[in-house]
């Protein structure tokens, strides 16, 4: 009787309204915080924090109100975020197997499907980096081969900004383009000219990927991928520029596959042929051409992107502060001369050098939120309880501009890595490349780039800016924290 009056008196609108109503009780009753889960913001019901931009400014603000591990909610999904250097490496090195894993990132996983190195897990992962990491540092025996390879490109990049003749130019490209030919080397067996078109073209597709990557729209898409996937947006854009990439790292792999002479590996890609040969027995290892694909565009894009984005900072601060300029120049006429490349045994003699390259990795933080990991295990830091299967961003910029570690920590001062008698001084919070299980492998990689990149360039040239227009010393954020694009005037020495 009751139910039939209850059903007479219901509409459509009132049908509509409940089901609304009966929604979000569901909705809250699942997604109920777990106890003592750490704290964060109050959360929408089905949509939860998706109008909380997640970048490292809004990060910062959210760990001064919450404390050093905070959570958002981004749909159903709880995530956890974690600041400063104590609890970082707490999270990281001294629970180091705790935060190993990668939980799915859609707009990634559209891309690499939970393989190759970056976004891949467990027995997979495991192999897939090893074998990496034995071939770079195979290419790093005696750190010759690599430097090698660095020097001939500093000759190449050096000539080019030459040809500039003092004018005004924005060095993104030929940056990007000369660091891109380390790894390229390491990886196809060969160096891309300047003037190649279809390299410049997969640069600025990898660039632009990386800028819409942090953007609001493509963080919405992360966080509802089953119905964004149908709609416009930046992260269509972003999954079609990954397309045309792969395309493009998979002619390089049909091509090494015709070429293929096991008696004469010439590069990674040769080297990972011949492991998938040998790991035929070991199908969960993940040896075969899908993952030899995912390898590749990781160590293309983490080696190219990162290192130029830097290199691209360390000109914009050599540039607005011409004194700490000088004082390097100085150093490199004082050791090295003119008469020859500077060579990584010169680094030890050249702590200014160094301490600026280091504070230029600080202050331009350019990967400033790192990637996601994923608690193992159920697991409990900063007092809090983080369950297993959790998302957890330890926010590398919270770390690098800490201000219980950092003298100084919003300005740029080489200062802070020499000690009183002007000697190179490590910092512990030093961390751009991470720490713990899922630290960088590229880390022995970069710092050669970066050192020999920088030194040869300031060895050639005075950076100036173009009049008037001094170079933005606030970042674009995307994926990356990269600088605004800026001209500038390399004047030779
Ligand atoms: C200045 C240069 C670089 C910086 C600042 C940098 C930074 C980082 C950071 C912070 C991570 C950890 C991300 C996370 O899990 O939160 C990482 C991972 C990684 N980097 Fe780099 N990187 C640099 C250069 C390179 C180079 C040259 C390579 C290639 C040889 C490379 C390859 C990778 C790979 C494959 C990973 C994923 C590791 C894994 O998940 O196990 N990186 N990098």
């Amino acid at each position: 009787m009751i139910f039939q009056a209850f059903f007479d008196c219901m509409n459509f609108t009132s049908w509509f309204l409940l089901s609304f109503v009966l929604l979000i009780l569901s909705d809250v009753i699942r997604n109920r915080r777990p106890r003592n889960f750490p704290p964060g913001p109050w959360a929408l019901p089905l949509l939860g924090n998706v109008f909380t931009g997640v970048d490292y400014k809004t990060m910062h603000e959210l760990a001064q109100k919450y404390g050093p591990v905070f959570s958002l909610r981004r749909g159903s999904e709880r995530m956890v975020f974690v600041a400063g250097y104590k609890m970082v490496k707490e999270a990281l090195v001294s629970q180091l197997d705790s935060f190993v894993d990668r939980p799915i990132i859609p707009l990634f996983h559209a891309v690499l499907k939970g393989l190759g190195i970056s976004m891949s897990n467990g027995y997979l992962w495991k192999k897939q980096r090893k074998f990496a990491n034995t071939h770079l540092r195979y290419f790093g025996e005696g750190q010759k081969s690599l430097e090698k390879y660095i020097e001939v490109e500093c000759n190449f990049l050096c000539e080019a900004f030459k040809e500039e003749q003092g004018r005004p130019f924005n060095p993104h490209y030929i940056m990007t383009n000369a660091v891109g030919n380390i790894i390229s080397s390491v990886v196809f067996g060969h160096r891309f000219e300047y003037t190649d078109p279809s390299f410049r073209k997969i640069l600025e597709l990898d660039n632009d990927a990386l800028l819409l990557a942090g953007s609001a729209q493509t963080q919405l898409y992360d966080a509802f991928p089953g119905l964004m996937k149908y709609l416009p947006g930046p992260h269509q854009t972003v999954h079609a520029n990954y397309r045309e990439i792969m395309t493009f790292l998979n002619r390089e792999i049909e091509k090494h596959q015709e070429e293929w002479n096991p008696d004469d590996p010439r590069d990674f890609i040769d080297a990972y042929l011949s492991e998938m040969e040998k790991k035929k027995e070991d199908p969960r290892a993940g040896f075969n051409t899908e993952t030899l694909l995912a390898c590749t565009l990781d160590l293309i894009e983490a080696g190219t992107e990162t290192s130029s984005t830097t290199l691209r900072w360390a000109l914009v601060f050599m540039i607005n502060y011409p004194e700490i300029q000088e004082k390097v120049q100085a150093e490199i006429d004082r050791v090295v001369g003119q008469s020859r490349l500077p060579t990584l045994t010169d680094r030890p003699k050249l702590p200014y050098t160094d301490a600026v390259i280091h504070e230029t990795q600080r202050v331009g933080n350019i990967v400033p939120l790192g990637l996601p990991k994923m608690a193992s295990k159920d697991s409990t830091l900063g007092g809090y309880f983080i369950p297993k299967g959790t998302a957890v961003t330890t926010i590398l910029s919270s770390v690098l501009f800490d201000k219980n570690e950092w003298e100084t920590p919003d300005v740029f001062n080489p200062e802070h890595f020499l000690d009183s008698e002007g000697k190179f001084q490590k910092r512990d919070a030093f961390l751009p490349f991470l720490a713990g299980k899922r630290v960088c492998i590229g880390e022995p990689l970069a710092k050669m780039e970066l050192f020999l990149f920088f030194a040869s360039l300031l060895q050639h040239f005075t950076f100036r800016p173009v009049p008037g227009k001094m170079p933005s010393l606030e970042g674009v954020l995307g994926f990356n924290n990269s600088p605004e694009e800026f001209r500038m005037q390399a004047v030779p020495r």
